[in-house]
């Protein structure tokens, strides 16, 4: 059964973005603000940037936030990508006590991973099925028959003698001034170790970078085995988002 109104935040390396979230339809039913990631983004500053969102918002009684980093029972065990002082933050606590109302704690990937499989590309799909995702750093969720196996950090495999996010995600384009058929390339050659370990019948690549997936899709398809169906995530960067209220709504 669905709860409304539904906040779900999705706090990225970059970005924090939130929005009502019809958890039924997995559809937002809000505009959807977006603030800088504060830097440093100590824990403290970012639980009040989530909160000026949640404000602006209207709050809510029911309210699910995202981390770009290992969460287990609500405490942040790694942050490759946020300030180090989140290890061993009990995030669910923090956003708790900031925003006045309990609040659920998830990974980004695996946010954005559920509402893929529950609404977007992932729907109805059994097997092994990987959700990528492209950004500051690269995220992953694993499902298999649907069910979550969390806390993966693929982006985080050592990948031609680096971290493999540090050779692939979407900054890096950007960073290192690549074309779009070089940095697919990376992608592709970066998915394809993903297929040698785990033979996924269905990558879903997200990110908000997905919005552009025509533009290096040939690369990939060019170097992922045909087994593996390589897609882009139909709520884009809106996934982690829904993921979030997903969560918050006990529905996941
Ligand atoms: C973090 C992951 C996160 C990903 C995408 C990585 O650096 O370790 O937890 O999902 O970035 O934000």
């Amino acid at each position: 059964m669905g709860i409304h109104p539904v906040i779900g935040v999705d706090v990225g390396g970059s970005g924090v973005k939130a929005a009502l979230v019809d958890v039924e339809r997995g559809e937002l039913v809000s505009d959807r603000p977006r603030l800088e990631t504060p830097q440093p983004a100590t824990p403290d500053r970012v639980a009040h940037t989530v909160a000026q969102l949640v404000d602006g918002l209207g709050g809510s009684s029911v309210i699910g936030v995202t981390v770009p980093g290992v969460v287990s029972t609500g405490v942040v065990r790694t942050a490759a990508n946020i300030d180090s002082t989140w290890i061993g933050t009990d995030a669910c606590g923090l956003f708790s006590k900031q925003l006045g109302v309990p609040c659920t704690v998830i990974n980004d990937a695996d946010a954005a991973g559920l509402a893929e499989m529950r609404f977007g590309a992932g729907r109805g799909r059994d097997g092994v099925a990987i959700m990528v995702t492209l950004g500051t750093g690269i995220g992953s969720a694993v499902f298999v028959d649907g069910n979550l196996v969390p806390n993966t950090e693929l982006g985080h495999l050592e990948f031609k003698g680096q971290v493999a996010e540090h050779y692939a995600a979407a900054a890096v384009r950007k960073a290192q001034h690549l074309t779009w058929e070089q940095w697919g390339r990376r992608v592709g050659h970066y998915l394809t170790m993903l297929t040698t370990l785990f033979s996924p019948e269905l990558i879903v690549v997200g990110g908000g970078v997905s919005r552009k997936f025509d533009r290096f899709a040939d690369e990939i398809a060019a170097l992922v085995p045909t087994n593996t169906e390589v897609v882009p995530a139909a709520l884009q960067n809106r996934a982690g988002i829904v993921g979030a209220a997903l969560v918050a709504a006990g529905d996941r």
